[in-house]
This record gives structure tokens, C-alpha cells and sequence, in this order.
């Protein structure tokens, strides 16, 4: 007996051993299993309503960006596996919350939390266009890096951003959220963003996903109205419109929205083009798409659909994967599929990119790993933020003009007069996209009289007043402003928009300086003193007045937290200001649209008098009032020497192109060097030049540094009738430039078969 019950207990403890190890293969088989292969086991478990809970994206009540659509069985429906998504959800105590609740749902999918993180989350960096004057491919990234660890830090695990919109129009209030009006420096900003956001690898704890928007041709909405109609050749979209979409994807971008206009008469939400053939089609994208805010429902609206069973039927079968707050998809995928509409392998398709991205973030591992509320904390409050964000302000910011070198101003001025309604304006750094961070006031944010007051020392003193309102016809502060200015040795005049008159639904058909600000100046000047005005704007504005009269300008935009300290940098010399236009200013409204790649035409005008000639108004000069890459430096910088190694290359070959800049003035400085160039002939017009390459340069005073490009195929490239992008033979131009306009070396070179 002794010797059975051993035998039997060796028995059962050899078969719990088995089953360990089985159990134990199982959880290794598991582990090693591929993200597909998980997503796949997740699917099969899903009945209809939770895969369509998926597609489904909530505004959180926190705040909106958007028309809302109150909802009191939100907690109910993420319990029940109706919700894959909330934006509008901010903080990890409230991410927590709503995940605690999906974590009681029957498969436990984690939800998503989505936020407009644009230009900075606590930290708030310059606007995007701002950002992109400066040129500086590691600095915007590195901009886009402190967001996302702000950001994932603070519960959130996707950026909707970068907006990669090419922009030509002003008018339009959404020119501040991209990188202005070039294809080729479009296309490097928007790839330096999404590397930014998303760090080394999706899944690490500080990375968020990017989201390339708004696909497509947002930015050329007629009128620059916003949510218009777009209308254009395939040409222009291929050429200018798509390429920093593409960038976007090639630097991994894990998400796309699509846009609210309708493209030559189809809604880019239900455009199958757009979504299916070109982004998930011919470019293989694999991870999913959401629409604009209610854009699927919205297309009743553009009179493509009857109602939202169509409107959910055109958005699925188009490419759309998740509806952020229209409910189309809730409502009607069902019904379409027992109608027999849909296949289920349609949302099932969608279901699984959505369900993908989820895997890769890890939160299917780790539903909380954003909701450190300690991490939250420190992320917060790291200094390092505020360092990187006072430089990439500096680094934005475009010197206009500086008539006698009256800018930098010394440290040792007695009385300086910082006059103007947004010198002691604190908000209003912030631009449009800021973020409402929970238990965050204001009070970290730099305004520009606190900047300056950082900077100067005890024996200069600051005098104020502000001078008029942004808006309005109210002039009882000038007799105040005049009595300062004369007081001091030196103006400082701070004017400009309100932060919430560009973004989005702040289209503008006046876009010059609001109000009596510029008569405000016109007082000043009169005065007799030296006047440095600080324009702050989300846009290009239209002001003549200022630029014509003015001996100082510098283009601020919005700066962010640290405005106050970055201008404070620039106007004592402390940083050297470097910033080149990423869009032409506008002499008028009615020069808009303006930009520097135009075609010659039959007719090219090449100067103010040549009237009956192209792009020449009968009115008004031939030129925009800045070009695009336009901005100067304290210092001067003379470029010279300009050799190509060979005249005539092959498509499989490479030109060198060399040159020396010098700098030859007293400062030290950055240069950003512009390469253009112009294919003389082709089988379609071509634009008068194009930018294909930039380098930006440090050089001490005195300094002169050698800068090479390498001209290939890809640069000579363009997309021909066919729409095939080829490089054809023939004569190309090669302008080197210190702005579109001002061309300092030239050369030519020749491709050949
Ligand atoms: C509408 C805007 O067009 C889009 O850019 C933004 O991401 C969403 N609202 C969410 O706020």
C-alpha cells in the first residue's frame, strides 16, 4: 500500500510538473506570438457591437474642440465595449478613471486617449509655423519630444498632430499649426515631428502617436475659409499637397485624420482615393485612419450622402477606420452589414489597425502605464522643458528690419519703454493650441515684460504702458504711451493679434494689424525715439504702416512659456536671430495667394513696370512685401565660390555642389543657406524655382565655413502628365539663396541620358 500511494503520488506531482511546463509553453507561445497574431486572437472573441465599439471615439466633458454631443451613458457604453477611443481626456487621474472602467468591460480592450498636443502640452513651444522659420530639423523635433514626454506622462497616448497641411493662404486661421508654404521643407519638418512624438519605438512609455493631418488639401480650402471646399488638379496634389504626408508616413506615423473638405466634390472623409488607393493602397500604410471631428456625419452636409446610414457606408468603404463623435458608425454598421452593404471584413479590417496600435503602445500589456500620477509630476516640472522651450522660441523668431543697426540693444540703457496692449499680456504667448492641463494656471508662462525685466540690470529701468486695446477704436491710452516713450531712451512696442484670431474657424479677410495698434506706433514715431516693434500673429499679417515706418521689427508670432525670456534673448543679443520665413508676406489681401514656386507663364513680369505681363497687378509690385526664407541676422554673412564637380550628370549620378559662406559682420550667427532650383524645360511647365535642399550653419564673426549639396535623380524629379514622377532630361538652373528672392550665386548644370 505504502509503496502504491508513493507511486500514485509520484504520479500526480510528475503530471502537475507536465502541466506547469505545458502552462508555462503556453505563456512563452503567447509572449512570442506576433502582434498580428494577437490581434487576431483578440478578434475572434468580438462580438459585432464590441468591434464597432472600436471604430467609436468620444469627446471626454473636460473640454471640447469641437460641437459636443452630451452623452450620460458614456461610462455605461465604455463598460460595455462601445468605445475604443476619447479625446479630450487629459490628466492621469482622469485617464485612470475612464481606463478603470474599460478594464470592467468583458474583453478588457484598453481605450485610447487622444489629444490636440500641437506645439507643446504644459510647456508651451512656439506655434508650428513659428517652429518652422527656424529651419531647425533637430530643434522642432526635440520640441516634439518634450511634448510627447509631457504628454504620455500625463495619460495621454496620442498627439493629434503634426499637422502637415502646405498652406498659401493667410486668410486661412490654421497657417499657424503647419510649416508653411513649401513641399520640400514641409515634407522634412513634418518627418522630424513625427520621429519627435514618437520617440525610438511606439510602445516605450514617453512615446505618443503622431497623427499626420488633415489628409488631404485642407490647406487650400477656397477663399482660405475655413472647412471650403478644395478644388485641384491631381498635379498640384501630388506635387505640393501629399509629399509631407508621405514624409509623415516614412517617419512612421501611426495614425492619419482625414480633413473636412471635400476634394473636387468628395469629401476627403469618404474619399476612397485618398484613403484606400493612395494611402493605404499605393503607399501601404498599416495603421488606421480617424476622421475630423463629426466629419463623417458632416458630409450630409456637403450633399454627397442622404443621411448618416449612407454617411457611415461612404466613410468604411472609403478608408475611414475610427469616427471621432459623429456616431455614424455606432449607429448604422450594423444595419449596413444585414443590409448587406458592408462585408464584415471591412470593419473587421479596421477593428484590427485600431486594435494594432493599442498592441505596439504596450497598453494591452500595461492599461496604466500612462497614468503615473508621480511621473506626471515630475514630467511637469522639469526644467530641462523650459530650457528647450526658451530656445526653440529664440530660434523662431524673424528679424524683419533693423535700419541702423538700432537692434541688439545694449544692456546698459537707462529707460527703455515697453508700450503695447500684449507687452504685459501673459495667455496670449500660448497661441491657439494650447493645452488645459488640470491643476495648471497660467502662472509659469513668461509674458515679455517679465522677460525683460529677467534680463536687464538694476540701472536700466522698465517704463509701461500699454497703449490701446488689441481690438477697437479706443485711443485714451496714447497720451500715456507718448509720455513714457518720451521718458526713455528706447520703445519697445509689442502689437499684434489675440491668440484666438488664428486657428481653427479664424479665417480672416482682413488681416492686417487689428485695431488703432498701428496708429499707436504712428504716434511713437512721432516722438522722435527709436521704435522696436514686436509683431505677435499666428499669420502673416498685412502691415505696410509698420514695415515702411518702423527702424526695428521682429516677428514673434506666439512664443509660448517662454516668450518673455526668448525676445528678451534676441533683443539684447543674447542669441542672434536666425529665422527665415516659411511663407510669403502678403503685400494685400488681394496678392493672396502669393508663393515663391509659381510658374513663369507666357507672360513673366520681372519688374514692377513690366504691366502687361504676369503676376503683376496694375496697383500693387510684382513681390511680396517678405519672401519665403527671408529673415536677417544681427550679423552679415557673404556667400561665394560656388563650383559644381561635373556640368552634366546621369540619373544614377550625383552632383557636388560647393560654396563658401562667410560671416562678416561683428556677430557671431547662423546662416541658413537655400538651394532652389529650375528645370528649364520640361514636358509640363515648371515652377520658376523650387527649394531642394538648406543647410543651416553656425559661424563665428569672421568665420567661413564650406557647404556642400548633393544634387540626385530624386531632386531633378516631378510628376508628369502621367503622373509618373520622373526627372527628364535637360538644363536645370541652381540658385543659391539667402531667400527665395535673394538669389546670391547661380549656376547651371545638365541632365543627360
Ligand atoms: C477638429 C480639428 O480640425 C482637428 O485638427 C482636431 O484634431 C480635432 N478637431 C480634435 O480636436
Amino acid at each position: 500500500m505504502k509503496s502504491n500511494s508513493y507511486t500514485i503520488k509520484k504520479a500526480i506531482y510528475s503530471i502537475g510538473i507536465l502541466l506547469q511546463i505545458l502552462s508555462i509553453n503556453q505563456q512563452a507561445q503567447a509572449q512570442h506570438k506576433t502582434i498580428d497574431q494577437k490581434v487576431n486572437a483578440v478578434l475572434k472573441q468580438m462580438t459585432l457591437v464590441e468591434k464597432i465599439g472600436q471604430l467609436n471615439q468620444y469627446n471626454d466633458d473636460w473640454q471640447a474642440t469641437g460641437p459636443v454631443t452630451l452623452d450620460s451613458t458614456k461610462a455605461e457604453q465604455v463598460r460595455n465595449g462601445m468605445i475604443g477611443s476619447l479625446l479630450n481626456c487629459v490628466g492621469t487621474k482622469r485617464t485612470r478613471k475612464w481606463q478603470e472602467i474599460a478594464m470592467q468591460s468583458r474583453l478588457k480592450i484598453p481605450l485610447l486617449f487622444g489629444q490636440d498636443v500641437v506645439h507643446g502640452y504644459k510647456t508651451t513651444f512656439p506655434i508650428p509655423l513659428a517652429e518652422a522659420c527656424s529651419w531647425d530639423l533637430p530643434a522642432m523635433e526635440s520640441a516634439a519630444r518634450v511634448a510627447a514626454v509631457e504628454a504620455s506622462a500625463s495619460g495621454i497616448h496620442w498627439t493629434f498632430a503634426p499637422m502637415v497641411d502646405i498652406a498659401r493662404d493667410p486668410r486661412w486661421g490654421r497657417v499657424m499649426e503647419g510649416a508653411g508654404e513649401d513641399p520640400y521643407l514641409g515634407s522634412k519638418i513634418a518627418y522630424a515631428r513625427v520621429k519627435g512624438f514618437q520617440g525610438k519605438n511606439l510602445g516605450d512609455t514617453n512615446a505618443v502617436m503622431a497623427c499626420a493631418k488633415h489628409f488631404a488639401a485642407y490647406g487650400a480650402a477656397i477663399g482660405g475659409r475655413d472647412y471650403n471646399s478644395v478644388d485641384m488638379s491631381d498635379r498640384l496634389l501630388w506635387e505640393v499637397y501629399l509629399p509631407p504626408f508621405k514624409a509623415a508616413l516614412d517617419a512612421g506615423a501611426a495614425t492619419f485624420m482625414n480633413s473636412f473638405n471635400d476634394l473636387n466634390g468628395i469629401p476627403a472623409t469618404g474619399n476612397r482615393y485618398l484613403q484606400r488607393e493612395i494611402l493605404k493602397g499605393k503607399w501601404g500604410f498599416k495603421g488606421f485612419v480617424v476622421s475630423d471631428w463629426g466629419s463623417i456625419g458632416e458630409m450630409i452636409n456637403h450633399g454627397n450622402v442622404k443621411n448618416e446610414y449612407e454617411a457611415a457606408l461612404s466613410a468604411i468603404t472609403a478608408g475611414s477606420d475610427m469616427d471621432m463623435e459623429s456616431r455614424c458608425y455606432k449607429n448604422n454598421l450594423t444595419q449596413l452589414l444585414a443590409d448587406n452593404k458592408i462585408n464584415i471584413s471591412l470593419i473587421d479590417d479596421a477593428v484590427k489597425r485600431i486594435l494594432k496600435k493599442k498592441f505596439e503602445m504596450g497598453l494591452f500589456e500595461d492599461p496604466f502605464k500612462f497614468c503615473n500620477a508621480q511621473r506626471e509630476e515630475a514630467a511637469l516640472n522639469n526644467t530641462t522643458h523650459t530650457a528647450n522651450a526658451r530656445a526653440m522660441a529664440a530660434k523662431s523668431i524673424v528679424l524683419l528690419k533693423n535700419e541702423n543697426q538700432l537692434l541688439p540693444l545694449s544692456k546698459n540703457l537707462k529707460k527703455i519703454a515697453f508700450i503695447g496692449p500684449l507687452a504685459k499680456a501673459v495667455k496670449q504667448n500660448k497661441g491657439f493650441w494650447d493645452v488645459e492641463v488640470p491643476g495648471v494656471d497660467s502662472t509659469f508662462i513668461v509674458s515679455q515684460w517679465q522677460g525683460l525685466q529677467n534680463k536687464v540690470g538694476i540701472n536700466t529701468q522698465l517704463l509701461y504702458a500699454k497703449g490701446c486695446d488689441i481690438e477697437g477704436d479706443d485711443k485714451s491710452g496714447f497720451d500715456e504711451a507718448i509720455a513714457m516713450a518720451n521718458q526713455a531712451e528706447v520703445v519697445i512696442l509689442s502689437i499684434g493679434e489675440r491668440r484666438d484670431m488664428s486657428g481653427e474657424a479664424k479665417s480672416r479677410s482682413n488681416i492686417g494689424i487689428p485695431g488703432v495698434q498701428e496708429e499707436l506706433l504712428e504716434a511713437l514715431l512721432a516722438t522722435g525715439k527709436p521704435v522696436v516693434v514686436l509683431i505677435n500673429a499666428g499669420r502673416p499679417l498685412v502691415f505696410n504702416y509698420t514695415a515702411d515706418h518702423a527702424p526695428a521689427i521682429l516677428y514673434t508670432w506666439w512664443l509660448g512659456s517662454e516668450a518673455g525670456n526668448a525676445i528678451a534673448d534676441v533683443l539684447f543679443g543674447d542669441y542672434n536671430p536666425a529665422a527665415k520665413l516659411a511663407m510669403s508676406f502678403p503685400r494685400t489681401v488681394g496678392q493672396i495667394p502669393i508663393y515663391y514656386s509659381h510658374f513663369n507663364t507666357g507672360r513673366p513680369a520681372t519688374n514692377d513696370n513690366d504691366r502687361f505681363y504676369n503676376s503683376s497687378y496694375n496697383d500693387l509690385s510684382i513681390y511680396p512685401k517678405y519672401a519665403f526664407g527671408y529673415g536677417l541676422s544681427y550679423t552679415s554673412f557673404e556667400y561665394s565660390g560656388l563650383t559644381l564637380n561635373k556640368k552634366k550628370m546621369k540619373a544614377t549620378e550625383t552632383i557636388q555642389v560647393s560654396l563658401t559662406v562667410s560671416n562678416t559682420g561683428q556677430y557671431d550667427g547662423e546662416e541658413i543657406i537655400q538651394l532652389y532650383l529650375h528645370d528649364k524645360v520640361g514636358s509640363l511647365a515648371r515652377p520658376v524655382k523650387e527649394l531642394k535642399d538648406f543647410a543651416k550653419v553656425f559661424l563665428k564673426a569672421g568665420e567661413k565655413k564650406t557647404i556642400q549639396f548633393f544634387i540626385n535623380q530624386d531632386k531633378l524629379s516631378f510628376y508628369n502628365q502621367l503622373l509618373q514622377r520622373v526627372a527628364e532630361p535637360g538644363e536645370f538652373e541652381l540658385m543659391i539663396g539667402a531667400s527665395a528672392e535673394d538669389i546670391k550665386l547661380k549656376d547651371s548644370f545638365e541632365l543627360i541620358k
